[in-house]
């Protein structure tokens, strides 16, 4: 076991002592994750409602259509973090609640939803962070093409300004975009995510037209006159190569491309990254490119948002068989590499590594690449899912998740020269619906009854609150 994080496992207090003064810390959710009410208010379907009911979509069959009920329930869950003593919390708004359909004007009862939350959550004295996209694109705008579409960059846009000038006055932080990785990849490269696309290299595209939204975004915030700062949210995965030949070098270098460079480079310093020659190919995209599209992409950031969970192993050549995360893709079968396992490292109900370590790699990768470019860094996501259960006084000790997070703070607050590093988010604060794994990872430091709906803290959400009253 990492011994980083280890002595703070029973003084949380200590750790919080240790937080610079303006460290934030906070939890995350996502609208589509937790909300349900799939069909109330007048909220339309996105890609994740049609996405979810194809058979053979989502690994336990369930879907997201009651999720959380945080719809219902937005009011306990906003007791929850109060209770909790978290000075943030990112939340993601509804695209297909607030602007049904992608277009036209704002839905009332959208709004009125999220007025009351933001409004609790300040009386309750803890700063709003809300993103824009986490994921749930209109259903309307996938029959022209979605995010393979230039079009749909600049319905982003409409939205994010309808969004800014109904809570620019009292939403803090805003992310224009979450994870464009993994929509990417996930979504339309692989057919793991929502719309389901196989289309491997061919999916690039999809990366292009969201930055170019997420610049839109940027522009369209700036005119509903917000008073908040603004960023977008990348994850980051370090790559290391499996072995030490060159071929495995330069498919881990490829990774690096894929995953984290095209998503960072042209964010934060306005182009592409260079393509190694026998990769050049696969990303043609970037020669068509309109120069006009880097400055609207490189618009300047108040912060950027990091989600960090893992690193990345890479060997050349493609899988034998296609294990991953969120289940089975034929679409991996034909990548040119493959992703191997950290067998040194323990890990998560994912199978993903625990490797606070590489945190600090992270950090250091985008001090490295970007030097002054850097804005200041918030970690808006970090967490990992356990197989937690009630035991029989109905208690749910999820000790492991506390490792993980002590680990993981003690981390992120040793500086990293390079990096003003503001804040930690975990994700998440509920056990919610995990996307392709449905209900089966529970992220949450509140254990959910997804029969009953009831909550109920974890020892790490009474860990973390323990660490936060730490705070001087
Ligand atoms: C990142 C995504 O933003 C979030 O939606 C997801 O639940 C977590 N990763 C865990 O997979």
């Amino acid at each position: 076991m990492s011994e980083i994080g280890r002595e703070w496992l029973h003084n949380p207090a200590g750790l919080g002592a240790r937080l610079p003064q303006d460290f934030r810390v906070g939890v995350a959710t996502s609208a589509f994750q937790i909300e349900g009410g799939i069909e109330a208010g007048g909220r339309e379907p996105s890609t994740w409602d049609t996405f979810m009911a194809q058979p053979g979509r989502i690994l336990d069959g369930s879907n997201a259509s009651i999720a959380t009920d945080h719809y219902g329930r937005f009011a306990e869950d906003v007791a929850l973090l109060r209770e909790l003593g978290v000075d943030s919390y990112r939340f993601s708004l509804s695209w297909p609640r607030l602007q049904p359909g992608g277009k036209g004007a704002a839905n009332r009862s959208g709004l009125a939803f999220y007025d009351r939350l933001i409004d609790d959550l300040l009386a309750a004295g803890i700063r709003p962070m809300a993103t824009l996209f986490h994921w749930d694109t209109p259903e309307p705008l996938q029959h022209t093409g979605g995010w393979l579409k230039r079009d749909t960059a600049y319905r982003f846009a409409e939205y994010a300004f309808l969004a800014g000038e109904a809570f620019g006055d009292r939403v803090e932080s805003w992310v224009t975009i979450n994870e464009p990785a993994t929509v990417t990849l996930n979504g339309y490269a692989l057919g793991l995510h929502a719309p389901g696309a196989t289309l491997l290299f061919d999916a690039l595209p999809a990366a292009h037209n969201q930055l170019l939204g997420h610049g839109l975004a940027v522009a369209a915030l700036r005119d509903a006159d917000i008073s908040g700062a603004i960023g977008i949210t990348n994850v980051h995965s370090p790559v290391e190569p499996a072995g030490d030949g060159e071929e495995d070098a330069l498919f881990a270098s490829l990774f690096d491309i894929l995953h984290n460079r095209i998503f960072e480079d042209p964010v934060l310093l306005g182009r592409y990254p260079e393509i190694p020659e026998p990769f050049e190919q696969l990303f043609a995209f970037t020669r068509e490119v309109d120069p006009a599209d880097y400055e609207i992409i490189s618009a300047p950031l108040d912060f950027y948002g990091l989600n960090y969970y893992m690193p990345t192993r890479i060997a050349a050549g493609s899988p034998a068989s296609a294990d991953t995360p969120d289940g089975e893709s034929d679409a991996m079968r034909h990548l040119p590499f493959s992703l191997m396992p950290w067998p040194e490292y323990p890990t998560t109900g994912f199978g993903w590594p625990v490797a606070p370590d590489y945190l600090r790699v992270t950090l250091q990768e985008l001090a490295d690449r970007y030097g002054s470019a850097l804005p200041p860094v918030v970690i808006t996501e970090g967490g990992a899912s356990f197989a937690d259960e009630r035991d029989k006084d109905g208690a749910v000790n999820d000790e492991a998740r506390i490792r993980y997070l002590a680990a993981h703070l003690e981390t992120a607050i040793e500086s990293v020269p390079g990096v003003d590093l503001r804040g930690y988010f975990v994700w998440s604060l509920l056990d919610n619906w995990e996307w392709a794994a449905g209900f089966s990872q529970r992220f949450g430091l509140v254990h959910v009854d997804f029969e009953t709906q009831d909550r109920t803290p974890k020892s790490s959400y009474t860990w973390l609150q323990a660490m936060i009253g730490g705070r001087s």
